[in-house]
């Protein structure tokens, strides 16, 4: 596993021998495994808060621009993934390119990444939650289904569904691909309806004006606007793409398989997010979309209240499925940073009854639970899109220094046009990383010294790696 990439000098790729994990995900499994993944609260709720205080009906514009800079990513991380391979993600090919300080520092990131997203699609899942709730006629008191940022108490459905979560993974339930494909399809069925009656239903005067924060600003309370800002915030609903690199060792021929499922699954979800914000924002006037549950509640506005509620019910189902896989590879990078002596041991114990690693399951779900219930939506998904976008341009880099380090190295897939297109990447990414507010900077800074004091005060001493 990681340790064996690890081990040698050189990369190791994989031979499809050197462990027990069964090789039964074929080319589209993968590409399902990345749609499962990617579309979730990024398209169902924030396009909605992103085209109300960003970038109006420019929102398909943000979408484009995110989705390019995903797209320059997605190359080098297919790239990567076939000749690197190996489950630890982009922490794997950090070691490979940069050594083990920067792979820790990735990984460190990598649980920012997909900690606070699963609080992050919580809080998604809980505003379709209590729009169901509401039409069947059981609405919550509001203080608990709002943060204290935003006039609440908690979020008490976002904490609620982790730790249900938490349970379902302690006692091993695990994502299949089966019932992944079949959540992918109920998640595909929801948008199509929309769609469907959306197309029917556009009324052009919303696109106009088309662009009313203009490109870039930053508001005198330190928020920023326009289509930029709000690239950088509807990037989130891209993440996920790289989940499927962490599928390697499951993968029936991951080097030819892996670049296919990430590019597909990716160009797929692009093209459905540009259309679903284009016709979001066609079918209600984008003042209107601030709501926890934009697409459900532009369906009742326009008067379809049974397709709004059979929306909100393949929401809340698609939703919970991008959190117990993004719940499960986190549990899987600490365990693998555990492993391989960078995180105590005390992480990688797996539990003899349940064959699971409870401790880092318990602690996980514990701590993720009290940030969706005490922290807006918005605020987590902009910490997720900083820690990721800083990732991806660590990946990008990474494909130049590796065809410079190790030009030898077999690589089934290449990066197109490199350096151009990594470069790009690096750029594009580092350029919306730029446009994210200061504060999400500061909780950025924050959380990387507390990873060097990690670092450096145990996981440097700890470490099992070979040292180059
Ligand atoms: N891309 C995933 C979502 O939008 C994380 O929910």
């Amino acid at each position: 596993m990681s340790l064996q990439i690890f081990r040698t000098k050189h990369v190791v790729t994989h031979d499809g021998h050197d462990h027990g994990l069964k090789r039964c995900l074929s080319a589209w499994d993968l590409a399902f495994l990345g749609v499962g993944a990617i579309i979730g609260t990024g398209i169902f709720v924030l396009t909605g808060i992103a085209a109300a205080t960003q970038s109006g009906p420019a929102v398909v514009l943000s979408f484009v621009i995110a989705g390019l800079a995903c797209a320059f990513a997605a190359l080098s991380y297919a790239e990567l993934s076939a000749a690197v391979g190996g489950c630890g993600s982009a922490y794997g090919y950090s070691y490979a390119a940069f050594g083990e300080l920067i792979a820790f520092i990735i990984g460190w990131d990598l649980l920012l990444e997909y900690g606070i997203s699963v609080a992050a699609v919580a809080n998604g899942w809980s505003g379709y939650f209590n729009n169901a709730l509401t039409a069947i006629g059981l609405p919550l008191p509001e203080m608990l289904t709002k943060a204290p940022k935003l006039g609440g108490l908690i979020n008490l459905p976002a904490s609620a569904i982790i730790l249900m979560l938490m349970g379902l993974l302690i006692i091993g339930v695990k994502h299949s691909a089966k019932a992944n494909n079949a959540m992918v399809v109920v998640k595909l069925v929801t948008i199509s309806i929309f769609i469907g009656i959306a197309v029917f239903n556009v009324h052009p005067v919303n696109w106009h004006p088309f662009m009313p924060f203009g490109w870039f600003q930053t508001l005198p309370d330190g928020k920023t606007t326009g289509v930029l800002a709000g690239a950088s915030l509807v990037f989130f609903a891209y993440v996920g793409f790289d989940a499927v690199s962490t599928a390697a060792e499951e993968a029936k021929d991951p080097q030819r398989d892996l670049p296919f499922g990430i590019v597909t699954s990716l160009a797929f979800c692009t093209v459905i997010y540009i259309i679903v914000s284009g016709l979001l924002t066609g079918v209600v006037p984008y003042t209107d979309l601030n709501v926890s549950s934009p697409v459900a509640h532009a369906l009742t506005l326009m008067g379809y209240n049974w397709a709004a509620a059979l929306i909100s019910t393949g929401v809340i189902a698609g939703l919970t499925t991008v959190m117990l896989v993004l719940y499960y590879g986190l549990t899987r990078i600490i365990f693998a940073m555990s492993r391989d002596g960078l995180l105590s041991p005390f992480f990688s114990k797996v539990n003899p009854k349940t064959q699971t690693p409870v401790r880092v399951i318990i602690l996980c779900g514990v701590i993720m639970a009290l940030i969706a219930g005490f922290i807006p939506l918005g605020d987590l998904a902009e910490l997720v899109n900083i820690g990721t976008l800083a990732a991806f341009v660590l990946v990008c880099l990474g494909v130049v220094v590796l065809r410079i380090t190790q030009p030898n190295m077999k690589r089934p897939f290449r990066t197109p046009f490199s350096p151009l297109f990594p470069v790009l990447g690096m750029l594009s990414c580092g350029t919306l990383m730029g446009f994210l507010p200061s504060l999400t900077w500061l909780r950025f800074v924050i959380w990387l010294v507390i990873g060097l004091i990690v670092y450096f005060s145990y996981s440097m001493s700890h470490s099992k790696l070979v040292k180059h």
